[in-house]
């Protein structure tokens, strides 16, 4: 007799974390304006921190950081920067230490995606990605890192398990988190000794993100081949990031946490293989670009 496959539940930290955790703290966020990163930010000022969250666009930064405060009653406030322009963090970093004084929690999430082949990919695109990515992560470090020294803070970079196997389409994005993976290690080395933590969460495809839903059209198998019965939610990324910024994880530094339910170990490229790459124009209609 076959049993019902199992699905995890999914419940907000604030189920299984005490609510003032982060009572007093700040969080200076790249990419929060939008999903998984807005997402963690929202899950930190549950637990009682107030944030900054950075972008380009200031009108949706702005919408989302007046969200962000009416939902939790902390205090979000936006700051405009792109981070591949280090002057624009500094700006971003100094505004938020006129409004609260210190940073305690980074997470350097800002990216850009798209699909593309190596052979259609302009060296430019390329460039873009690797500088929104890595780059802008080494800036956003590098802007940061006195005031979370002097507050023996904590970073999370968002990576991704695309660089984990050879993922079609994605070289560019790839190369990035898996730099991105690297900074992470030696900044948690370097760091160490002065009090900082530095680690990496990688969520495998997350629904309910933009980028997911352009790709869910082309998943195949459905949620019945996935070993935890459902897809990651940007609730189950949160979780993650309220655990590895909590004294609970004092002694984690330096690691990886995977968020994708042990899809990684199943992963099979999403696009039609090889048809997909003998002929780009097939599958042309489902990879919308994007940065
Ligand atoms: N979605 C997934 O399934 C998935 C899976 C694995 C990893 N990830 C990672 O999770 C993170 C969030 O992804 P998401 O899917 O939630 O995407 P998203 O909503 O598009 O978030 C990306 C954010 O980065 C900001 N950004 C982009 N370029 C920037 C720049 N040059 N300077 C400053 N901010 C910039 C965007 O704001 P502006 O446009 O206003 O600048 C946006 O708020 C990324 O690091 C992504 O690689 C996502």
């Amino acid at each position: 007799m076959t049993s019902a496959p199992y699905v995890a539940t999914l419940k907000d930290s604030t189920a299984v974390f005490k609510e003032d955790i982060f009572k007093g703290k700040i969080l200076f966020c790249t990419g929060g304006g939008s999903g998984i990163c807005k997402g963690m930010t929202e899950a930190m000022m549950r637990h009682g921190a107030d944030a900054v969250i950075v972008g380009r666009k200031l009108d949706r930064l702005t919408q989302t950081a007046n969200e962000l405060s009416a939902t939790t009653g902390r205090i979000c406030i936006a700051a405009q920067a792109d981070v591949r322009q280090p002057r624009m963090l500094k700006e971003a970093v100094e505004k938020t230490i006129a409004q609260f004084g210190k940073i305690d929690f980074v997470i350097c999430g800002a990216a850009g995606n798209f699909l593309a082949p190596i052979s259609g990919l302009s060296e430019n695109a390329f460039k873009t990605v690797m500088e929104i990515d890595t780059l802008g992560t080494y800036n956003t470090i590098k802007a940061t890192i006195a005031h979370v020294r002097r507050s023996k803070g904590s970073y999370i970079h968002v990576s991704a398990t695309l660089h984990y196997k050879a993922t079609p389409y994605q070289a560019h994005v790839s190369s990035a988190k898996a730099a991105v993976d690297a900074l992470s290690a030696v900044l948690a080395v370097e760091e160490g000794p002065h009090g900082v933590r530095s680690n990496v969460i990688a969520p495998g495809p997350i629904g309910s993100t933009e980028g997911m839903q352009r790709l869910s059209s082309i998943a195949e198998g459905g949620v019945s081949r996935l070993p935890l019965g459902r897809v990651g939610d940007i609730q189950d990324v949160a979780n993650a990031t309220v655990f590895l910024f909590s004294e609970a994880a004092s002694y984690i530094t330096g690691q990886t946490v995977v968020v994708d339910g042990a899809m990684e170990h199943m992963r099979d490229f999403q696009l039609p293989y090889p048809q997909a790459v003998l002929d780009p124009g097939s599958v042309q209609k489902m990879i919308p670009g994007k940065l």
